[in-house]
């Protein structure tokens, strides 16, 4: 086997989603012991925003700027290479998150069982069903009481629209809480009972039946856990690794993230299924890990907080080949070839300078402005990554010069931060006037304070009532579409990349538009072919 081959089977690059506070950090950190990357519990630092914090934004970026150096978690695991991909729980930041999405293989997904399935879960789940990553969902916080697990299989099922087949389940819950029996390795832990902090050892068995379950756990508990079991057996498939790699069955595990319990078996079960690096989809064709040639895109751009230094960096998802240090590559929009001196990997605790990297390898380059979001790096071949699409914003407002001598200054500002993807801007069609569109209310205050420190340029806001930016997709030769932009004409407008927006005020509008106009399609995401 060649070395590319070697190195490709030992990746496995994931994310983990869950709505804030739901564990995403503790898990992580659980994670990164098991992999020894870190020695102690509370070495992670948490990338959620403070409760409290949300009016103080540079607190929050001051905390997102620590958070670069955990944006990616690499650590090895029984002979795999593992890469965590950060994603930013707070739904001002979804945005990161959704285009992060765009560079994982699969994905973990952490539900409180006491709060079963929450807004911000739901969001993310839609995104990973959309693009068919491969999930497993983890219940947390068994140690506590929550709801029964059966009704959270059900609520998993329908709020996420997904498929499960539970691979483990609880033995009680809450101060009930006994252990877990591990569908998957045929054997139960036990959770230790004085202190319940340190994981029992585990009772294994070939049967079901076994009087050694009943001795573990009392009679009663073992005739309810083989009660549920057979239904289990008659309600759910079996587990089919196939189904699980194109998004159509996800496995459920249960356990508790702080008390380290149910974590072990989620991890060695997540190497064994988990997919490795995967093929990717571009313009011209399907580009496989196995090539010999680099390929890559960028999904994130993080500015550096210090304003010493103005650069940003640049984080690469390497798809295929080897990516070496000091090689030309070709940044394929700009048709520019570039050599990369010192681009840092990424481990638990430190980034540091790489001399090579493979695919399912995240890079983080340095910038000065010569990249975007969604770019595509090449060792020559002029082909682009399918783009990373951009969502209907939630929040629209004018944008302003408040100072007729920066213009220049301010046009600049504003083009480097939606290539960063702070937000999106569109222009209206009647008039040229701005419009900037977020996903949070806080990223305004972001944009203006970047705008003048970063820039010199002073910007204010002006109030403007849309429900949703609608991407059209029409024959814009067409009569109907003709007499649709004359009638929407104020609401016309373009995308950063020119394409045609429509900028609804209502869901109402939307309505009526689609009954008057059914062949112009209006979609809430940029890309839909
Ligand atoms: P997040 O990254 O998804 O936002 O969640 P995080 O891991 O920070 O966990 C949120 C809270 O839930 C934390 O408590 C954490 O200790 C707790 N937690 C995580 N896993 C479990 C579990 O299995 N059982 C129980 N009982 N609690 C769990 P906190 O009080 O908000 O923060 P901290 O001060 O303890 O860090």
């Amino acid at each position: 086997m060649s070395d590319l081959l070697k190195e490709i089977g030992k990746r496995k690059t994931f994310g983990i989603i869950a709505h804030p506070d739901a564990g995403k950090t503790t898990l992580t950190e659980k994670l990164l012991l098991f992999g020894g990357a870190i020695q102690e519990a509370g070495a992670v630092k948490s990338n959620k925003i403070k409760k409290g914090a949300t009016s103080d934004f540079m607190e929050i970026e001051r905390q997102r700027g620590i958070s670069v150096a955990t944006s990616v978690l690499a650590f090895e695991y029984k002979g795999h290479k593992i890469n965590i991909l950060d994603t930013p729980g707070h739904k001002d930041f979804a945005e990161d998150t959704y285009r992060t999405l765009t560079a994982v293989d699969s994905v973990i997904v952490v539900v409180d069982v006491a709060k079963g399935v929450e807004e911000q879960t739901e969001k993310l789940v839609q995104v990973c069903r959309m693009r068919n990553i491969p999930m497993i969902v983890f219940i947390n916080k068994l140690d506590r009481e929550g709801k029964d697990a059966f009704d959270l299989l059900d609520e998993v099922e329908q709020k996420l629209g997904l498929t499960v087949v539970p691979l483990s389940l609880p033995i009680g819950m809450g101060s009930d809480f006994q252990g877990i029996y591990n569908i998957w390795e045929h054997n139960i832990q036990l959770f230790l009972e004085e202190k319940k902090q340190r994981v029992g050892s585990a009772v294994k068995f070939d049967d079901i039946n076994d009087s050694k379950i009943d001795e573990a756990i009392g009679e009663k508990a073992a005739a309810t856990l083989r009660e549920e079991l057979e239904l289990i057996q008659e309600v759910y498939p079996e587990f089919n690794r196939e189904d699980y790699m194109n998004g159509d069955l996800q496995p459920v595990f249960f356990g508790s993230a702080l008390n380290n319990f149910g974590v072990r078996e989620l991890l060695d079960a997540f190497i064994e299924i988990a997919p490795n690096p995967q093929p990717k989809e571009s313009d011209t064709r399907l580009v496989k890990p196995e090539e010999k040639d680099f390929t890559g895109f960028i999904f994130k751009i993080h500015a550096n907080m210090d304003p010493k230094h103005r650069d940003r960096l640049a984080f690469v998802k390497i798809v295929s080949g080897t990516f070496k240090r000091n090689e030309n590559y070709l940044l394929v929009r700009e048709n520019k070839k570039m050599k990369f001196s010192s681009p840092n990997a990424f481990f638990a605790d430190k980034k540091e300078v790489v001399d090579e990297s493979f695919p399912g390898d995240i890079v983080g380059l340095h910038d000065t402005g010569n990249f975007r979001i969604g770019d595509t790096l090449t060792g020559g071949e002029k082909m682009s990554f399918k783009g990373i699409p951009n969502f209907s914003p939630e929040h629209f407002r004018y944008i302003n010069n408040d100072d007729p001598l920066k213009a220049k200054q301010l046009a600049k500002g504003i083009d480097q931060l939606m290539d960063e993807g702070v937000a999106q801007l569109f222009t209206l069609d009647m008039n040229n006037r701005k419009i900037i569109g977020t996903v949070g209310a806080l990223q305004y205050e972001v944009i203006q304070y970047r705008l003048e420190h970063e820039y010199g340029a002073k910007c204010t806001y002006e109030p403007l009532s849309i429900h949703k930016a609608c991407w059209i997709e029409a024959d814009e030769k067409s009569e109907e579409f003709k007499e649709f932009a004359r009638l929407k004409q104020r609401f016309m407008c373009k995308d950063k990349y020119g394409r045609p927006v429509f900028l609804a005020d209502s869901s109402f509008t939307i309505h009526m538009t689609q009954e008057k106009f059914p062949n112009v399609k209006l979609h809430f995401i940029s890309e839909f072919k």
